[in-house]
């Protein structure tokens, strides 16, 4: 247990410190911003979370392939891998891009894989067979970032959720994947630390997942390990709440966690929930049959000193 604990204290030492850097890369600070205020959530926090992992030349020109929040909802968190393949490694003018021949390749920042133009005219654009807006949400010159109807490639995401269940392990390795791609990795951490121990035993249970930038703006006020530990289990519930399930909770009601006396408030509002005041950011970030995880915007527990 001692040696587990100093494994993850140096894990999360090294997950908190990299994060005030990545605040850093200017250009997709300036995406994340601008989307947030545009609406297009999901795609924010995706783009803010996996920053640190996404390299650009030259650091200062992309264009980004922004899809609707609806498109998170209907197939989860857009994996790293298929985040880079939304992004170009520059800004290609509208008008260029729409005066593509049809199977021009355009490079993307996943390695050897290129997006294919499907459609071009002067109104109209569409790749991989994805429509994409021809009117931009922000262009600035050096940052272009385009709406389009749907993640590329979604198929390959389908495919994923349709293979056989998986077993208890397979579960927990999957969620903590899922956690680290959405910038949740100080609570992926725990559950590698904690899970395994204490709720391996075919509970069914929900994460309330903060991102990793709740747990930097409350660094100072967290002393120690069985701090983190306590924090945890105050963002675990003991049963499955998908948010399907979720969406149908009276105002008010109070959920459980595995920490004792503490509950959670269920807030409803149109089309939001909040938990203890904080937003349910990225609803079903993982669903399976064992675990469900929801992203959320902070801490449950504000009032800890
Ligand atoms: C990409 O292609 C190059 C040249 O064909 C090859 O050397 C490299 O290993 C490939 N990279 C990946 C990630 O497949
Ligand atoms: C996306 O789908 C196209 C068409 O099926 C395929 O050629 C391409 O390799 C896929 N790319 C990725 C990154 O999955
Ligand atoms: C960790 O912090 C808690 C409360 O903040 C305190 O009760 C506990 O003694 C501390 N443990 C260690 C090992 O410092
Ligand atoms: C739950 O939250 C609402 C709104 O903040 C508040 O009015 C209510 O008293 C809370 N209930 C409990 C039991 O904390
Ligand atoms: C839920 O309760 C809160 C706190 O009393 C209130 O502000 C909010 O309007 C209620 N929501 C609905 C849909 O009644």
């Amino acid at each position: 247990m001692e040696d587990t604990n100093l494994f993850t204290l140096s894990t999360l030492l090294f997950l908190l410190f990299p994060l005030a850097a990545s605040s850093t890369e200017p250009l997709l600070s300036t995406a994340a911003d601008t989307l947030t205020d545009a609406g297009f959530l999901s795609m924010a926090l995706t783009l803010r979370l996996a920053s640190p992992s996404l390299t650009l030349h030259p650091a200062d020109s992309a264009t980004v392939f922004v899809p609707p929040n609806a498109a998170f909802i209907r197939s989860g968190p857009l994996p790293l891998s298929l985040l880079q393949y939304h992004i170009l490694p520059n800004r290609l003018p509208l008008q260029y891009l729409s005066s593509l021949q049809p199977n021009t390749p355009l490079p993307t920042l996943l390695p050897n894989s290129s997006l294919t133009i499907t459609f071009s005219s002067f109104n109209k654009l569409s790749v991989n067979d994805v429509v994409v807006s021809t009117t931009p949400v922000f262009d600035d010159g050096s940052l272009l970032l385009l709406e389009i109807e749907d993640f590329f490639n979604s198929s390959s995401l389908q495919e994923l959720e349709s293979e056989p269940a998986p077993t208890n392990a397979e579960t927990f390795a999957a969620v903590t994947e899922v956690l680290k791609s959405n910038g949740c990795s100080v609570m992926a951490s725990f559950l590698d630390a904690q899970l395994y121990t204490e709720f391996g035993d075919g509970r069914k249970f929900t994460i309330l997942a903060p991102l990793d930038e709740a747990f930097a703006v409350d660094a100072v006020s967290v002393r120690n390990m069985s701090d983190y530990s306590v924090i945890f289990r105050k963002h675990v519930v003991p049963k499955l709440i998908r948010w399907r399930d979720l969406i149908r909770l009276p105002n008010k009601t109070l959920l459980p966690t595995f920490s004792d006396g503490f509950e959670i408030n269920v807030t409803v509002s149109p089309k939001r929930r909040f938990l203890n005041g904080v937003l349910v950011a990225v609803p079903d970030m993982f669903r399976g049959d064992l675990v469900v995880v929801h992203g959320i915007h902070g801490l449950l527990d504000s009032s800890r000193a």
